[in-house]
């Protein structure tokens, strides 16, 4: 049997997607709160019960608790077939992360860098293994300032939002083209609109937006439709370094295939890795 790991499995996508690939995978399941994890766990087993899913706790925002993660990870799974780096949060008051970055950067971007860099030696152990990302079309409203990723002048959640999801996109392009000769692709995708907790605790007009006019939005099933094909079709075998929406591959923000960027972004992440990790 394959093995996944999704991250944020305990609500909206995540959910909807770890309920399509339960029969085929034994799950690697990461969630922040144990309690809500079990909860979740056991809804899938009502229905699955002979399921192979895995408990991890980690808070993805901490990026010693993603370095511990990986460790426990490698020392039970030699080899993984499918990454979802699916987690994300939106905040509207800026907010740090126990290593003192911006929230909405450590949370979406920087776990999801850290966790599959660090798990990449698992993927290539597996025969044609796939990362999926998922990004957001909000990343096209996204504006660049390599001097000031933490937001510290000019925060604004949607700013910080649509940057993490750009960074998502770029990181995507970036280690597509460092696994080239590998087995391993890497895509990244939009979910579209859906109606998850995702930015139910805004207040404001965007709470208005995320909390009123959720009847509007996709259900969390239609939104897991394309990581579900990117993780499962044969049409997407070999396929590389795209962004995709509705099971098409569509283009990114400009910035976003511009190399200077790309090795930037790459450079200054790992730069505050390593400052974290020797703190
Ligand atoms: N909903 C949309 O319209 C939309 C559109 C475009 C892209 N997306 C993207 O889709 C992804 C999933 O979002 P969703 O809409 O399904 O939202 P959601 O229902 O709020 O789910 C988010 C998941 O991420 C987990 N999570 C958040 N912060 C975490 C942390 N620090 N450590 C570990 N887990 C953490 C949450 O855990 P808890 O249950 O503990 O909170 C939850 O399981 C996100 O990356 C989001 O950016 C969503």
């Amino acid at each position: 049997m394959k093995t996944a790991l999704i991250t944020g499995f305990t609500s909206g996508i995540g959910k909807a997607t770890v309920k399509s690939l339960l029969t085929e995978y034994e799950m690697i399941l990461v969630c922040r709160n144990k309690e809500k994890g079990i909860n979740t766990i056991n809804e899938f087993l009502s229905y699955t019960p002979h399921a192979k899913l895995h408990l991890f706790v980690a808070d993805l925002s901490s990026i010693k608790e993603v370095n511990a993660l990986c460790s426990n990870i490698k020392a039970q799974f030699s080899k993984l077939d499918l990454l979802i780096n699916n987690a994300g949060l939106f905040i509207p008051q800026k907010q740090l992360s126990a290593d003192g970055y911006e929230l909405t950067l450590a949370t979406n971007h920087l776990s999801a860098f850290q966790l599959t860099n660090a798990l990449v030696p698992i993927l290539i152990n597996a025969k044609e293994s796939r990362i999926i990302n998922v990004a957001s079309e909000a990343h096209k409203i996204a504006k660049l300032d390599w001097n000031d990723m933490n937001l510290t002048n000019q925060f604004s959640g949607i700013r910080a939002y649509a940057n993490s999801k750009l960074y998502n996109i770029m990181f995507t392009y970036k280690l597509a083209e460092q696994l080239k000769d590998s087995q391993v692709t890497v895509n990244a995708m939009h979910p579209g609109g859906v109606n998850t907790n995702f930015g139910k605790n805004v207040t404001g007009f965007t709470g208005f937006l995320f909390n009123q006019l959720g009847f509007l939005m996709r259900t969390p099933e239609k939104g897991a439709e394309t990581i579900i094909w990117l993780a499962t079709s044969n049409n997407i075998k070999g396929v590389t370094g795209k962004y995709f929406k509705d099971k098409k591959a569509i283009s990114s923000l400009a910035a976003s295939y511009n190399q200077d960027n790309l090795n930037k972004l790459w450079a200054l992440s790992q730069e505050m890795i390593n400052n974290i990790l020797t703190s």
